[in-house]
């Protein structure tokens, strides 16, 4: 895998958004289908540094990249700094061009072996595996971070402060604590005052589901560039929205249901040619229902999902999706064919 020469965080803020990294979702599959709609920078799922060490194939897989899925940034979680070194020199070998350490997820299986934001309350630690990542490797180290663990411990300026001494080339805050998860809004107001506090770039993360958003969230917090993650889920044209409401202001072009057909199919082309081909029809489910998620109905169509891994049937399905003029899906037998795919 061949990076740019560029150097990935100019590359980051040159684009203002980019895909973020979310388990479960930003697999190749995902990031090609977002690239295709505009992304122009994305991450990879975090990859658990274990996986690598112990050479699990699933693991492994999770690395796979193409030339057309670039530029690409690869998250790491963990909490062993050898092990964490090990992996990101494979990393780095396999040609990616940015290391981003987890210090945010807050799934208490991640938490409760020391990794994620377990780090956000052992900020010696964290220190130490930014400084063994930044001697070893010659790509930019960035590291993740939530606002802090819960409300009486909200330490993101100091993990910031932590990040950038030991050699850290950007940091980005997902402006919520441990605690809370993703519910609530994000404190945008603590990604600002770590924007303040240190030199390197900072990206916000948090609560971006439409263009209009993303000059909020840098207003609110002088960032350098912001990332979208669940604003993606059924949407991944929203990066070209995102842009052209930047270039001209221009929002509100919703796709019609047949071009929104046309993208889940292309997402199963992707899925069928990217990802494990006895695993695409699970894969997708969760995406099936983000696509159709705003008309009535659903629960009942999703029972007709088909549950096999052949691309032929997942297209029929698709192509015989309806919308009747009050927003309830049905399924036509004649079905509405997505001109000009396959
Ligand atoms: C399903 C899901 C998976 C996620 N996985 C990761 C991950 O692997 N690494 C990470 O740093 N953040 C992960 N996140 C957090 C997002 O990157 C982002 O910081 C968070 O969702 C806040 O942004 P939002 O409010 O715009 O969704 C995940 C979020 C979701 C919803």
């Amino acid at each position: 895998m061949k990076q740019t020469k560029d150097n990935p965080v100019a590359e980051m803020i040159r684009a203002k958004v980019f895909l973020a990294p979310m388990s479960g979702v930003t697999d190749i599959s995902f990031r090609l289908l977002a690239r295709k709609h505009g992304c122009r920078f994305a991450f990879t799922e975090m990859i658990d540094v274990n996986g690598i060490f112990y050479n699990n194939l699933k693991t492994i897989k999770m690395l796979d990249s193409v030339p057309e899925d670039r530029p690409l940034g690869v998250q790491l979680v963990g909490q062993d700094v050898k092990k964490i070194v090990l992996a990101a020199k494979i990393c780095e070998e396999k040609g990616y061009g940015l290391l981003d350490l987890n210090a945010g997820c807050p799934a208490r299986k991640v938490i409760s072996a020391g990794k994620g934001s377990a780090l956000l309350k052992d900020l010696k630690q964290l220190g130490l595996i930014i400084r063994n990542l930044v001697k070893v490797l010659s790509i930019p180290v960035t590291v993740k971070i939530r606002s802090g663990w819960d409300k009486e411990n909200v330490n993101c300026v100091e993990a910031a402060k932590t990040a950038e001494a030991e050699g850290a080339s950007a940091i980005c805050v997902h402006s919520r604590t441990r605690e809370v998860m993703y519910r609530g809004n994000p404190c945008h107001e603590w990604t600002r005052r770590v924007k303040e506090s240190v030199k390197i770039p900072v990206f916000a993360s948090g609560n971006i589901f439409k263009p209009l958003d993303v000059s909020k969230v840098f207003d609110l917090t002088g960032c350098d560039a912001i990332s979208v993650a669940r604003g993606a889920f059924g949407y991944p044209w929203i990066f070209d929205d995102i842009y052209r409401y930047l270039t001209d202001g221009t929002v509100n072009f919703p796709l019609s249901f047949d071009e929104v057909k046309k993208v889940m199919i292309e997402h199963f082309s992707f899925c069928f040619k990217h990802n494990d081909k006895t695993r695409v029809f699970p894969r997708m489910y969760k995406h099936v229902c983000w696509y159709l998620a705003r008309f009535k109905h659903l629960n009942d169509i999703m029972k007709k999902y088909p549950r096999s891994n052949d691309f032929e049937e997942m297209k029929r399905f698709i192509n015989d999706l309806c919308v009747d003029d009050r927003n309830r899906l049905y399924l036509s037998d004649k079905g509405v064919v997505c001109a000009g795919l396959f």
